[in-house]
């Protein structure tokens, strides 16, 4: 959630900022800001909305200072508004901030503070920051000192980027439980919440971690812990710059449904050795793995419902009893966790604060905890025992779509790994399914070559108020998952329910012209979907059917085909997930609405 830039060297820093911020926006996009070190001072711009609205404000400001900060806002402490936008300021100007995190005590600070002479001009948590430096800056110290002496004081997550005018040309930036990465270019220095950020510019970064410290200046970076400086790994990040760019496509959200094929092959590369299945950053021993006797799979929206395909895979194939939990309900109850449980921590972005503390809360009671996250270096990564990078590289469309195939794979190869060490699959019947697995990128490919079918449906559904995704067994997650894509980006309300529970409730909605979208696909289970199909017809729902190739019977059930190629049902959320998509965004478009920057979402969300 909000997205962090800064930059200090030897070119002006206006229009990095804002290259950096328009990158970033998907992280948040209610109000953003600029801190620029200009003649002596610190020159503070906010606009209200996007990071466009700042933009063109900024055009009438003739900045030619070469070191400042930048921040794009998803709201938490304090209503979007321009008093609200970061960065903020210390009360004479001198100290500027911009934070992403929570700061959980700043009610007791900002009291303290006031009860010192502090006078505050927004309602975030962020602005006492601003003023700890303040005032530990008075105090004597240097600004690096300041904002160690300010983190002191601070309970919660923070990423924080300061400057000062008392030492021009330096920033410092310090790091808990939220992401923030220096990045070491040929002009100058850059920090940022995320590297995509600094892509143009570099690809050489330290991921800070917590509780280090950077001091940026034009030509040098150190960086710190509480015990002194310290030397950093630098990590060379492959990304070509086209993850950062549309492709001429559109918008993000069609490029990145476009290119799940190639994240299906990237990540299954390199998995079958010598014939066999290995994850090696598991890192468990095959005795290790062969004594986990319960699997619980952790995550939040999108990536909870890769978990309930999950766990059809884990416990058909490995038979191990697999639960799969929202994270925010995990950490709150006391689920039963033994030195042989194993828990699944999914994040595409690897920030998501519910995941993080139940991800902790499972270590403490004693779990091996692995990671699937598409982000390097995320405090996911990071506190879990082992983790699985999906090869999705950078999501930018705040709804996941690749991410999420990134993750529904590799949690297959999980699957497939446990059955092949349970010895309930023998190698060769796990070689089999694994290039019945990468046959799947060619089937996505072929689905995405005509969409024709798919636009026509959603043209049929556009006006609707509310749609229900049914389906049964695989078929059912695919559904969740299918709502959710549609309510988040076309704000059109959707409902997931097993086909087979219709009849307890839901079937009520129907009258002429409901829409439901079901994952009709040939499995064990398709005729009874059937029959729930037949039911919905006949209380006039318009039915649109995700249907396998050849099947010319389910016509007869549904007003609209959407046909898929025939795969195994294992593999069936693989393809049915992606004409899902499709749907969602052609309504998205049809209804006018922004498909990247969904209203009231952020990327990633770093607040419970
Ligand atoms: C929806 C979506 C969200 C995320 C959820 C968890 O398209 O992207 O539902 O899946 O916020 O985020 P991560 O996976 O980053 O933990």
């Amino acid at each position: 959630m909000c997205g962090i830039v800064g930059y200090t060297g030897s070119k002006p820093v206006k229009d990095i900022l804002v290259g950096g911020l328009s990158r970033l926006e998907y992280r948040g996009y209610d109000s953003a800001g600029v801190a620029i070190e200009q003649d002596g001072e610190l020159a503070v711009v906010h606009r209200k909305g996007k990071v466009s609205s700042l933009s063109h404000t900024l055009e009438h400001f003739d900045f030619t200072g070469t070191c400042g900060i930048g921040h794009t806002r998803w709201a938490t402490h304090g209503r979007p508004s321009e008093a609200n936008a970061h960065p903020h300021t210390s009360c004479d100007g001198r100290v500027a901030v911009v934070h992403n995190g929570i700061i959980e005590n700043f009610a007791e600070l900002r009291e303290e503070l006031v009860a010192e002479g502090h006078a505050f001009s927004s309602e975030t948590d962020t602005e006492v920051v601003a003023h700890l430096v303040e005032r530990a800056l008075a105090g004597g110290k240097g600004l690096l000192e300041a904002v160690h002496e300010a983190t002191d004081y601070l309970v919660g997550a923070y990423a924080l980027a300061v400057v000062s005018f008392d030492e021009p040309g330096v920033i410092v930036a310090a790091r808990k439980d939220s992401p923030l990465v220096v990045g070491l270019a040929q002009d100058g220095f850059y920090v940022a919440s995320d590297i995509i950020a600094m892509i143009e510019a570099t690809r050489d970064v330290v991921v800070l971690g917590d509780g280090e410290f950077a001091r940026l200046t034009p030509t040098n970076v150190e960086f710190f812990t509480a015990a002194g400086s310290f030397e950093p790994t630098v990590t060379r990040v492959d990304w070509d710059l086209d993850v950062a760019e549309k492709g001429g496509y559109p918008d993000f959200m069609l490029k990145e449904i476009h290119e799940q094929p190639r994240v299906i092959r990237d990540t299954l590369a390199g998995r079958l050795v010598g014939g066999a299945l290995s994850i090696d950053e598991l890192d468990l021993t095959v005795e290790e793995l062969n004594l986990i006797d319960r699997v619980y799979v952790i995550a939040c929206g999108t990536s909870y419902h890769a978990g309930l395909i999950a766990k059809n895979l884990i416990e058909g194939w490995a038979r191990i009893p697999c639960e799969v939990e929202v994270a925010s309900e995990f950490r709150y109850r006391n689920p039963i966790i033994t030195p042989t449980t194993l828990v699944v921590a999914v994040s595409q972005s690897g920030e998501t604060a519910d995941t993080l503390a139940a991800i902790r809360d499972a270590r403490v009671k004693g779990a091996r905890v692995f990671g699937i996250t598409n982000v390097l270096g995320s405090p996911v990564a990071r506190e879990s025992d082992g983790v699985i990078y999906t090869k999705a590289n950078k999501e930018i469309a705040v709804a996941s779509t690749k991410s999420f195939l990134g993750q529904v794979v590799s949690l297959t190869l999980l699957a497939l790994l446990l059955a092949q060490v349970k010895g309930k699959l023998k190698t060769n019947q796990v070689r089999f399914l694994f290039r019945e697995l990468a046959d799947t990128a060619e089937q996505v490919e072929r689905i995405l070559s005509d969409t024709s079918a798919i636009k026509e449906a959603a043209r049929a559904c556009v006006d609707a108020k509310s749609a229900l995704f049914v389906g049964r067994g695989m078929g059912s997650a695919i559904a969740c998952e299918g709502a959710l894509k549609l309510k988040e980006i076309s704000y059109l309300h959707a409902e997931a329910y097993p086909a087979g529970e219709m009849k307890h409730g839901p079937i009520a909605l129907i009258d002429e012209g409901f829409p439901v979208i079901a994952v009709a696909t040939k499995s064990p289970v398709y005729d009874k979907v059937i029959s729930n199909l037949q039911e919905s017809r006949a209380r006039g729902a318009t039915v649109v059917a995700v249907a396998t190739e050849g099947d010319e019977e389910i016509r007869k059930y549904a007003d609209h085909v959407i046909y898929i190629p025939k795969v195994r049902d294992a593999f069936s959320a693989i393809t049915a997930s992606v004409p899902l998509q499709l749907f969602a965004r052609a309504i998205a478009v049809e209804r006018g609405c922004d498909v990247d920057q969904p209203r009231n979402l952020a990327k990633s969300v770093t607040v419970e």
